[in-house]
């Protein structure tokens, strides 16, 4: 094959590469557009929790004196199980199952305390103050002065 034709080849072929690319560029650039958007809307949920829910929780918490060995925003006993930001190292279903029996719980689960046996005692709560106070520990942030 004469060089000129072989080149003439090798270009068109380039051509044709690049235009594949930057047509399946553009489907992946739609793509990423409806991802994000499902994003939004799944955040948008998550975020906007039952505010009575977790009002009630949050006084449940009170009234139950949890706060005798949990520490909150650096409040509470020096050496208290720190509830602050716990939606971002447990679940809904791992914070219910302790509330609703921690003897259970701890022993079910060994490697998130350390193996140490449970300490908790069980606070005796209904299904509904549970789903209450379940969901205001989900929205208790990080405490940024502690660790
Ligand atoms: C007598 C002390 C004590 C009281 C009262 C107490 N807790 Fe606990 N709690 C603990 C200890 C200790 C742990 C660590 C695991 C264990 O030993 O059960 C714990 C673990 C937890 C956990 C899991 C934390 C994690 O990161 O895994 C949650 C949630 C929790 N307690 C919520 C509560 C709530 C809500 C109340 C009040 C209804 C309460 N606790 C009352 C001592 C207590």
């Amino acid at each position: 094959m004469p060089f000129l034709q072989k080149s003439a080849i090798a270009f068109l072929s380039l051509f044709a590469l690049l235009a594949i690319i930057t047509t399946s560029d553009a489907k992946e650039g739609k793509c990423e557009k409806t991802g994000s958007k499902n994003l939004q809307v799944r955040t948008k949920a998550k975020s906007k929790p039952d505010a009575k829910l977790v009002k009630r929780g949050s006084s449940l918490y009170l009234a139950y004196q949890c706060a005798a060995c949990h520490r909150l925003n650096g409040k509470g006993p020096e050496d208290g199980v720190p509830l602050d930001g716990i939606g971002s190292r447990r679940d809904a279903k791992f914070i219910k199952e302790q509330l609703k029996n921690p003897e259970e719980h701890v022993k079910k689960h060994p490697e998130a305390y350390q193996g140490d046996p449970n300490m908790m005692p069980n606070p005796d709560l209904s299904a509904e103050e549970i789903n209450a106070i379940c969901s205001y520990l989900l929205t208790l942030k990080e405490h940024k002065k502690e660790k």
